[in-house]
């Protein structure tokens, strides 16, 4: 059996000694008469415990948004509390590609339980139809109610709320995300016509490379609204500058608030001017090397992962990314996030598919907010869209 903790005066002296006003008293404790008459004559308040911490700060992407957003100037004022929403189950999840990323969406989705039914699709014959099987089998251990099917057939995807597509070739050491343009180019465009005639109403979640191109490819070949087609490559540009931040200070990434905007490349856009390790700015813990080097681990976090892997790229946190914004489409969480889309005169910028802050619902993009960044930043974001534009071989402003 633990030993009772004796509280006496001696205690409370050296507890005032250190300059503490309050000592919290646990409910084994046994406190003596002397040291409650030693408090009351120092000035020292008992408080019965056990205290309730604050809980420890969340650092996901929309959350660092919202701190970030609000905190302006001296008259900044207090976020409006977001109200509790209910999280909305979609009906169906279509994943096309069914490769580790698309996989690894599927299980993640599976086992969070957020759509009644996913659809998995690939072209090579077999593959989405063995993960599907393959990830039905643990339904019974995960005991997940989830519907999960697998084709090579664009019909599986018909009335899907939301098609992720992964489909591409990913890529493999010392190639760039560019390398994939041609190549990934015509698989977007047929994955577009079949989305177009199968699921006209679908929310689309872009995540093969070079990702702001493709989904601008995806835009223009579905010929679907802007709300309704989204990039996902800034949650996990976040996910990856938070997690460098943190290794970096010695603290863990819940510690960290930080999020990327800009390109899924080199064009990454890592926000300094709002990032924040336990609350403070960071050079309170690390040096400009530091930060610097932060920065340039996540813009390489992909690349790296190709150098080590050698026949693919990322597929786990890249999952993680994409059920974020997910779970931003269905109400399970509230705030604004890293999408790449369509520019519409938002940070000064027209016509140009780019990674910013953006707000999501059940139609897709809801708004855009155009967070106050430092003078470098927003001339980092407008060489970010001159090379997404050169890139797909455009001109303009
Ligand atoms: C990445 O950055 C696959 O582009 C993806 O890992």
């Amino acid at each position: 059996m633990a030993t009772r903790r004796v509280i006496g005066a001696e205690h409370i002296e050296a507890a005032r000694r250190r300059g503490r006003l309050t000592l919290e008293i646990l409910p084994d404790d046994i406190l003596t008469p002397l040291a409650e008459e030693t408090a009351a004559r120092l000035g020292l308040a008992l408080v019965q415990g056990p205290i309730e911490r604050a809980a420890v700060a969340r650092s996901d992407g929309a959350t660092s948004l919202r701190r970030a957003l609000h905190r302006r100037s001296p008259k900044w004022v207090a976020p409006k509390p977001v109200p509790p929403r209910e999280a909305r189950k979609l009906g169906k999840l279509a994943l096309v590609g069914s490769g580790g990323v698309g996989a690894t969406i599927g299980l993640l989705a599976a086992q969070a339980g957020l759509a009644r039914d996913i659809a998995l699709i690939d072209i090579t014959p077999g593959l989405a139809e063995a993960i599907a099987l393959d990830l039905s089998h643990a339904s019974g251990i995960s005991r997940s109610e989830t519907r999960i099917q697998g084709s090579t057939s664009f019909d599986l995807i018909k009335q899907a709320d939301v098609v992720v597509v992964t489909a591409g070739r990913p890529r493999t050491p010392g190639m760039t995300r560019t390398d994939l343009m041609a190549a990934n180019r015509r698989v977007i465009r047929n994955v577009a016509e079949a989305i177009k005639t199968v699921a006209p109403l679908s929310i689309v979640i872009v995540v093969t490379n070079p990702l702001d191109e493709m989904t601008a490819e995806m835009l223009q070949a579905t010929g679907f609204p802007r709300e309704r087609i989204l990039g996902m490559a800034g949650t996990l540009d976040s996910s990856r500058f938070r997690q460098a931040l943190a290794k970096a200070a010695g603290v863990t990434a819940a510690d960290v608030e930080a999020i990327c905007l800009g390109a899924h490349g080199d064009e990454m856009v890592p926000i300094i001017s709002r990032a924040l390790i336990k609350g403070r700015p960071l050079d309170v813990f690390l040096s400009k090397d530091a930060i610097d080097e932060a920065k340039r681990d996540a813009v390489a976090g992909g690349g790296q992962v190709v150098a080590l892997r050698k026949t693919g790229s990322a597929t786990l946190a890249p999952a993680y990314a994409t059920i974020e914004l997910i779970d931003h489409i269905r109400g399970a969480r509230a705030g604004a996030v890293p999408v790449s889309v369509m520019l519409k005169g938002e940070f000064g910028l027209h016509g140009v598919v780019l990674g910013v802050p953006c707000e999501l619902g059940s139609r897709g993009l809801a708004a855009i907010d155009e967070l106050t960044l430092s003078e470098d930043e927003r001339t980092a974001l407008s060489g970010a869209a001159q090379a997404v534009r050169a890139r797909l071989g455009e001109s303009g402003s």
